[in-house]
């Protein structure tokens, strides 16, 4: 995986004055594909995780515009690492093909997640001796 293609933190710009705080992101400016597709995640209790699944196409940044949240990646070759969300003006980006799970979101978390493509659920990897088999070129 190439530098580019791996999961990291994102922070964006924040424009704010006396009437409050403007966050913006452009697809292909802020983050690295255009947005096709939108859908956010809230009233998730905190012993609730989400995700885990893989990708084999579709891209994602994510963003607690409200709330907190956790995102746990592994790659299938031994990396794991949790991110905390917990400012609106930042986010994570993933790349396709990387094991997500989210958990501990705090009560008032809305997750915004952007994605690069339309859904298809047959992109989607949900289980995990499936993703690694595939890592390893067993599948
Ligand atoms: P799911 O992938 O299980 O959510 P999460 O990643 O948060 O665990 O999606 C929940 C349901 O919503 C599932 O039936 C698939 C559907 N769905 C769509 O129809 N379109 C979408 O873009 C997404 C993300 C999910």
């Amino acid at each position: 995986m190439s530098e580019s293609n791996m999961p990291r933190m994102m922070e964006f710009s924040e424009k704010g004055d006396e009437r409050g705080y403007l966050v913006i992101v452009e697809g292909m400016q802020d983050i690295p594909f255009e947005i096709k597709r939108i859908f956010y995640i809230y009233g998730s209790d905190k012993d609730v995780v989400r995700g885990n699944h893989a990708n084999r196409e579709s891209e994602f940044v994510l963003i607690n515009v409200a709330g907190t949240s956790k995102v746990k990646v592994m790659d299938g070759r031994g990396n794991e690492t949790i991110y905390s969300l917990d400012r609106p003006h930042t986010g994570i980006y993933l790349p396709k093909m990387i094991w997500k799970e989210m958990y501990d979101f705090s009560e008032d978390s809305v997750l915004l997640c952007l994605a690069s493509t339309h859904y298809d659920a047959e992109e989607y990897i949900r289980d995990y001796d499936t993703f690694l088999k595939i890592i390893h070129g067993e599948a």
